[in-house]
C-alpha cells in the first residue's frame, strides 16, 4: 500500500458515492490503478482544453470544512493529524527533491497552495526551513493546522484563511512573493468546482503568477491530470524545469502513475 492514497473510511464511502458521477479524482481515490489506467487510454483520445471529468462534491468548500472539522476533531480526541494527499511517499519525495535543490535556501520564502492539514510546511520546518506560509480557504483546514503545528512545538508557520481564486483578496499571504510555490491537490480540488473550469484555470494561474518570483519555483502534484496536460494548462506562464518521479505500476499489459509531481519555473 505504500505510496497510495490513504482515504479515510468516511471518506472512502463518499469517493466511492462520487465515482459513480464519474469525477476522475473521486475514481482514482477509491481505485487508484483503474484510474490511472483508464486516465492512460484517455490521454491519447481527449483534446486537451477540455476536462475529461465531472465537477464533484470535492470542488465546493463546504465539503472542506466539513473535512477539516471531522479531521479536527479527530486530532482532539485521538491526536490523528489526518490524511496526508497522495501519500507519504509523494510527500517525502518532494521535500527531498526541495532540499537538494541548489537553488533553494533554507531561508527562501516557501508557500503552501490549499494547505490542508499544513503537514507538509511542518515537515518542512522540521527539516529546518525558516520562511513557510500555509493558505487554505477552509478555515476548518487553517485552524486544524495550527493547532497541528503547535503540538509539534512549531511556532514559525504562518497560516492563513485565503481563497486562491478570490480576485483582490486582500490575505497578507497574498500580497507577498514567494521563492517556491507548492500545491498537492489543491489545482485538482479547483478543477472539480462546478462551473467554467477555464475561468477557474486562469484565476489560478494568474493568482500563481501574481505571488511567485521571477524564475520562482512552482511544485505541483496531481492525480486529475496528466503531465501533458499540466504542461497545456500552464503553457505561456510556466516551463518545465523537473519531472520528480512518482511511483508507476503495470495493469492488463500497460504502465500508469498514480499521480504526477512537475517542477515548473516561471
Ligand atoms: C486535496 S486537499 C489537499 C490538502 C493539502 N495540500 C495536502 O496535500 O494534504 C485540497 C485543499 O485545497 C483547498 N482549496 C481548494 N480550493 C481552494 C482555493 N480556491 N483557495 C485555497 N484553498 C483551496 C481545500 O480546502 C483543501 O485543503
Amino acid at each position: 500500500m505504500d505510496g497510495l492514497l490513504k482515504i479515510t473510511q468516511d471518506k472512502k464511502r463518499l469517493l466511492q458515492e462520487e465515482s459513480r458521477k464519474t469525477s476522475k479524482w473521486s475514481y482514482r481515490s477509491s481505485n487508484l490503478t483503474c484510474g490511472s489506467v483508464e486516465k492512460k487510454f484517455i490521454d491519447k483520445n481527449i483534446k486537451m482544453e477540455n476536462k475529461d471529468f465531472q465537477a464533484s462534491e470535492l470542488g465546493t468548500k463546504e465539503f472542506w470544512e466539513n473535512t477539516y472539522k471531522q479531521e479536527f476533531t479527530n486530532f482532539e480526541d485521538n491526536g490523528e493529524t489526518g490524511d496526508v494527499w497522495f501519500g507519504k511517499k509523494c510527500q517525502q519525495n518532494i521535500i527531498e527533491w526541495i532540499k537538494t535543490c541548489k537553488e533553494i535556501k533554507h531561508t527562501d520564502a516557501i508557500v503552501d497552495l490549499g494547505t490542508g492539514n499544513g503537514f507538509f510546511l511542518i515537515t518542512l520546518a522540521e527539516q529546518g526551513f525558516s520562511c513557510l506560509t500555509g493558505l487554505d480557504y477552509s478555515e476548518n483546514a487553517v485552524n486544524f493546522a495550527k493547532a497541528v503545528a503547535k503540538n509539534k512545538n512549531i511556532n514559525h508557520i504562518t497560516f492563513e484563511v485565503a481563497d486562491l481564486l478570490e480576485k483582490d483578496c486582500n490575505a497578507i499571504s497574498l500580497q507577498k512573493k514567494y521563492q517556491v510555490c507548492h500545491d498537492k491537490g489543491t489545482f485538482d480540488a479547483i478543477s472539480l468546482m462546478p462551473g467554467q473550469f477555464e475561468h477557474f484555470k486562469n484565476a489560478y494561474v494568474a493568482a500563481v503568477g501574481q505571488i511567485l518570483v521571477d524564475s520562482g519555483i512552482f511544485i505541483i502534484t496531481s492525480c486529475n491530470w496528466t503531465e501533458k496536460q499540466l504542461l497545456e494548462h500552464f503553457k505561456g506562464d510556466f516551463h518545465l524545469k523537473e519531472v520528480i518521479p512518482s511511483p508507476s505500476f503495470q495493469f492488463g499489459g500497460l504502465s500508469g502513475s498514480k499521480y504526477t509531481t512537475l517542477v515548473l519555473i516561471k
